[in-house]
């Protein structure tokens, strides 16, 4: 199976050790699905692998974008997770989980002057700034209240991570952060330094997501680090923090390897300790922002087929009650899933197919080329395997669709509605 939380009893998918089938009855459909367990033993993993090969002072931190709702921050509360927040409304999310903002980053291109004041009313440790209006603008917030905010400089390593476009963000011609080459990122970093109400923390750098080319990291931690060096060296100037950001790849379908966070996090650890030995410089804390790597195997989507339609010579279509609105994935990146018959696990599969939304928009495609039973129909129940990261995240309303509830399971036995499903009124709440 794609993902090691998921089994079949019956003829019926288990995800989490429960069935799907009675799920979909209780909860209805669509449903997001999202495994506790597992994405505590995501954190655990990172956790451990931090410690082992970086030291206790090193933290992993939740890229909170990925999926972010009250109960994901009270369990990165309870993991002892950092956190990466990018708006006032991941943050006002966190704050009502009791997570400890102290211990969040802020990130995002472009705070406007109402986020800057928003985070630093709340308390969020540190900003993650992209540009050098962005630190004028701190600094002039941070002056106005008499306090000094800890900043990281997110800088462009020039790395190309041999991922999706749309997700490639360490190019030197990227709209994120300072580019090292082109001496930018030295300029702001001097820039910084000049500001008397912020403290440089240190520098961070994030070049993709869904990254499964090998040393991608290690290459820009490399190059992150001789940025460091010459600061100090030119400069004077020690950096404390080094962040390498987020990105490392899940597995949606066969062909994917599966992650071995240990060993990732071990050669990071290995490149880093390496290049500050050749050097000179002391290994500063680590930080890595990984989102979808802690919850995208957590989550799984169940839909119920309506349509199935065959136009012969042509191609086949299955119709489910969700599409783009949960998961815009397919339409906005071509991104592969795996579907599976969640009803009709033990027929064979020899109707080809393209698993295909409700929305008045051809493009409404949850994934092409599904092998289904031939006897799919009306009825029956289609689940969509690792859609725990940026799917909840990302859904919309269009055709005034209500989103899904989340409801998350755990200890094999137990399930509990995180997010309630959107009611009609929901839609209407803000229609004067
Ligand atoms: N840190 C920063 C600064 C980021 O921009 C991101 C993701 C992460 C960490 C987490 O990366 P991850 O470990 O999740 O790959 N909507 C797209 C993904 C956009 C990623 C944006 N930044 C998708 O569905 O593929």
């Amino acid at each position: 199976m794609i993902c090691d939380n998921l089994t079949v009893s019956d003829g019926r998918l288990r995800f989490a050790g429960q069935d799907t089938t009675l799920l979909a009855r209780e909860y209805g459909t669509p449903l997001y699905l999202m495994d506790e367990d597992k994405i505590r033993a995501s954190c655990r993993a990172y956790t451990a692998a931090f410690r082992r090969h970086f030291g206790p002072a090193a933290r992993p931190l939740y890229a909170s974008k990925a999926c972010s709702f009250k109960r994901i921050y009270e369990i990165m509360r309870e993991e002892g997770m950092g956190i990466d927040v990018v708006s006032a409304g991941e943050i006002h999310t966190a704050l009502l989980a009791g997570y400890d903002l102290g211990r969040a980053y802020f990130h995002g291109s472009n705070k406007t002057d109402g986020d800057i004041r928003y985070a630093m009313d709340r308390g969020v440790g540190f900003f993650v700034a992209d540009n050098a209006e962005e630190i004028q603008a701190i600094e002039a917030e941070a002056a106005r209240r008499g306090v000094r905010q800890k900043v990281l400089l997110r800088l462009t390593p020039g790395i190309d991570p041999h991922t999706y476009e749309a997700v490639s963000t360490g190019k030197v011609d990227s709209k994120f952060g300072s580019a090292i080459e082109t001496g930018q990122a030295e300029e702001i970093t001097l820039l910084t330094l000049r500001q008397p109400h912020v403290e440089l923390a240190g520098f961070h750098c994030h070049v993709g997501s869904q990254v499964f080319a090998e040393d991608v990291f290690e290459r820009s931690a490399v190059i992150m680090l001789e940025f460091i060096a010459r600061m100090e060296r030119v400069h004077g100037y020690q950096a404390r923090q080094l962040d390498l950001g987020g990105g490392y790849g899940v597995r949606y379908v066969d062909s994917d390897p599966r992650l071995d966070v240990d060993a990732k996090v071990a050669q990071v650890a290995a490149a880093v300790k390496g290049a500050c030995g050749r050097l000179g410089i002391p290994l500063p804390e680590i930080h890595m922002e990984p989102g979808r790597s802690i919850v995208a195997d957590a989550g799984l989507t169940l839909y119920t087929v309506g349509a199935v339609k065959r136009i012969p010579g042509y191609k086949n279509y299955v119709s489910v009650d969700g599409g783009m609105t949960d998961n815009p994935r397919f339409a906005l990146y071509g991104a592969r899933y795996t579907c599976l018959p969640a009803s009709r696990m033990d027929e064979p599969r020899h109707l080809l197919c393209s698993v295909v939304g409700r929305c008045c928009e051809s493009g409404d495609i949850i994934q092409e080329g599904v092998l289904l039973p031939e006897g799919v129909g009306r009825g029956d129940l289609l689940a969509v395997c690792t859609t725990g990261a940026y799917n909840y995240a990302m859904a919309f309303n269009y055709n005034r669709l209500p989103r899904p509830p989340v409801v998350m399971l755990r200890g094999g036995t137990e399930a509990y509605v995180a997010v309630r499903r959107e009611s009609l009124e929901d839609l209407c709440r803000n229609d004067l």
